[in-house]
């Protein structure tokens, strides 16, 4: 029997893992001059940090033959020495059998045997039984630290809203509470990371409607209000493009808004941009080759399947096709070449269909539909994956989180969060230096009591290349 292949039809994110390798080939290609020049300490050093982002461990694998290939003759006994450092049991089980357990340097140490019939061990139990805690000890199947981290923020849950935040570790498929007690709750508001700090935009608290901004350093742990928006925006739509944050649409109290308008954190101002063709509340925006889309949302009337395009340099707003829905409470995040529009409510259900948009012929196409049908929940790409968080499935908030996987046109079951909500937004922080305080721990696991107490390196490293 092969491990690493699982059998259910609904996949988990484990199975992800050993699914995707295969299809994808080492981009790691190391060419690096000083990386050749480095003592086996040295390199042992670097491939055994858990802050070394490489998202295969074939990657790292590589690099060791690589390393090797250079002075085969005076290198190839440090294999043993290297290869327990590989999270051996996280690899494809394919890659593992034809290329590490095959190799000839590996093959012709002895002192490899054993860490071979461990690693398969490990990838057995980890592909049998699905991750435990005790997998972020075990050497072979400890995932590395991610690159970045997914938040997901606010929202709606219980009958009110919430304040909590939660972390999500990509590479652990976990999440991990990181609430700041302090701060008020907030739902139907938008989230944005940019230059070091994460917005939250606007939103409703079930009494007020919003046109506040508050900026989280996710470094310091600090919370600071910037300049408000013009309009009050409930149910509005946010993203990033060049340095600005968009902020459209919404509900202000009294009427579902068309206009628009984007903060610089320089000057700490909100402008107005031009409107948009329709009323747009509880729509998504995203961003994608220098232009902001927006889909769908509620005019006040009707669930809308219109969608628009807006050009910073000519300050306007284009319609584009139609989606094949009409999708209020939506999902938009833009995802390799495509905008993705997933979920929402049509005015009679809550949606398990996507769809994706292609900017070059202006059309869109279905994609596979998610396990489960939602509106109003998270949305954005980690790892490059696209993962869809919480929500409301037409009966009951939801912590249920999916993520869908391009190459292979499939969705795949994520780790749940720990609180159910809707209304609440993501945002994804890149290389944060301190990554270690928001992802799942990776030393002895005796609760999240600890957290805290425990201090990670600063550094993300990456291979040479
Ligand atoms: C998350 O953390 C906050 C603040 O420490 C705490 O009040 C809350 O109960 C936690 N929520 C869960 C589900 O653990
Ligand atoms: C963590 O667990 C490993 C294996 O179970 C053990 O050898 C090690 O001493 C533990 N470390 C700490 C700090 O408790």
């Amino acid at each position: 029997h092969t491990p690493g292949l699982c059998p259910s039809h609904r996949k988990t994110w484990r199975s992800w893992v050993a699914a995707s390798s295969s299809s994808q080939s080492c981009v790691w290609i190391i060419v690096s001059a000083s990386f050749l020049e480095l003592s086996v300490t040295e390199l042992k050093d670097i491939i055994e940090k858990d802050e070394l982002n490489v998202k295969q461990e074939d990657a790292v694998f590589e690099a060791i033959l690589k390393w090797i290939s250079h002075d085969p003759q005076n290198r190839k006994q440090h294999i043993s020495v290297l290869l327990p450092k590989v999270r051996l049991a996280l690899m494809h089980a394919e890659y593992f059998m034809n290329n590490v357990k095959m190799n000839d340097y590996v093959k012709d140490s002895e002192e490899c045997k054993p860490v071979i019939i461990n690693a398969l061990k490990a990838m057995y139990d980890l592909n049998m039984n699905g991750p435990s805690n005790s997998d972020f000890t075990n050497p072979f199947t400890r995932p590395r630290l991610p690159y970045a981290i997914l938040f997901a923020i606010g929202g709606w849950s219980g009958g009110s809203p919430t304040n909590a935040i939660e972390a999500y570790d990509a590479r652990a498929d976990r999440w991990v509470n990181v609430t700041c007690e302090e701060e008020s709750p907030r739902a139907y508001h938008g989230a944005a990371y940019l230059k070091g700090y994460v917005y939250i935009i606007g939103g409703f608290d079930s009494v007020d409607y919003f046109n506040s901004v508050k900026r989280f350093d996710p470094v310091k742990k600090t919370w600071h209000q910037v300049a408000p928006m013009h309009s009050r925006r409930c149910y509005v739509s946010v993203t990033v493009l060049s340095n600005f944050i968009y902020a459209m649409g919404g509900f202000d109290g009294y009427v579902r808004l068309n206009t628009a308008e984007r903060y610089e954190p320089e000057t700490n101002q909100w402008t107005l941009i031009a409107p948009m063709h329709e009323q747009r509340s509880d729509a998504s925006a995203t961003t994608l080759y220098g232009k902001v889309y927006i889909c769908g949302g509620f005019n006040g009337n009707e669930c809308l399947f219109t969608a628009e395009v807006y050009n910073t340099e000519s300050n306007q707003w284009t319609v584009i096709a139609p989606m094949r829905s009409r999708r209020s409470g939506i999902g938009v995040i833009a995802y390799g070449e495509h905008v993705y529009a997933v979920g929402g409510f049509d005015g009679a259900n809550r949606l398990r269909s996507a769809e994706a948009y292609s900017p070059v012929a202006n059309t869109w196409r279905t994609i596979p539909t998610m396990f489960n049908p939602r509106s109003n929940f998270g949305i954005e790409v980690v790892d490059d994956l696209l993962f869809v968080v919480g929500g409301f499935n037409g009966f009951t908030t939801t912590f249920n989180v999916e993520c869908y996987d391009e190459k292979t046109d499939e969705w795949y079951d994520a780790h749940d969060m720990s609180i159910y909500r809707s209304a609440l937004s993501c945002c994804v922080v890149p290389g944060l230096a301190n990554v270690g305080e928001y992802a799942a721990r990776r030393d002895n696991f005796t609760g999240l009591a600890l957290r805290d107490e425990v201090k990670y390196s600063a550094s993300t490293s990456t291979l040479p290349v």
